[in-house]
């Protein structure tokens, strides 16, 4: 199972801003978002990520398998694709692999992405990376003491001022 973390970043590695109000992703990252999770066909997010793009704004609606990490056992979505769970990193992609799929995508957000990356689930890592700085906001990670070598494999200017850097986490043996 190959996991690969799509986010956006400020300039300075926030993932949101102080607002929390994502009027600073462009459109290519949009566009990025949903290609990666047309590629993989099996999305993971936190509920407050998933409370942000549903119903709307989700990707998968048709196919696939759309992962949400929520303690809340009452949780119910009118999508098909949507599993709620509260299992652990390890347990989503060995339930993702039983399911047929051999590739995933996390989309958001910092307890989510922290959860695969402290479990050492992740082989790859797009960054969108727009042209804000925030003074302050979420970062990408926290509570997450592993340090991870990183081994750039692309970038890719999106626009004037958005570059994607795409980098493979490096394993530790
Ligand atoms: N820049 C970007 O590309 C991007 C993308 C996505 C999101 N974001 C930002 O990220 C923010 C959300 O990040 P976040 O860290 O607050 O939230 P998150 O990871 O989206 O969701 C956190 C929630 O997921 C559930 N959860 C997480 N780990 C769990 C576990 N091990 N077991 C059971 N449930 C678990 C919990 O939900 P319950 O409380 O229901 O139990 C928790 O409150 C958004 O507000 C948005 O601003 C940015």
């Amino acid at each position: 199972m190959r996991i690969s973390i799509y986010i956006a970043v400020s300039a300075n590695g926030l993932i949101s801003n102080f607002r929390n109000v994502p009027d600073w992703l462009s459109p290519e990252y949009g566009q990025g978002f949903m290609e990666i999770c047309q590629k993989t066909k099996a999305v993971i997010m936190g509920k407050t990520t998933y409370n942000i793009l549903a119903p709307d704004y989700l990707p998968l609606q048709k196919e696939g398998t759309i992962v949400v990490l929520t303690t809340d056992e009452q949780a119910k979505s009118d999508n098909p694709t949507v599993v709620f769970t509260k299992s652990n990193a390890p347990e989503i992609a060995k339930m993702l692999a039983g399911k047929g799929h051999d590739e995933a995508v996390i989309i958001g957000g910092t307890m989510t992405m922290s959860e695969f990356i402290n479990a050492d689930l992740v082989d790859d890592i797009y960054f969108v990376m727009e042209p804000v700085l925030f003074g302050s906001g979420l970062p990408l990670l926290k509570n997450v003491e592993l340090e991870f070598k990183l081994k750039l494999l692309e970038v890719t200017k999106l626009n004037n001022n958005s570059v994607q850097l795409h980098y493979e986490i490096q394993k530790q043996s």
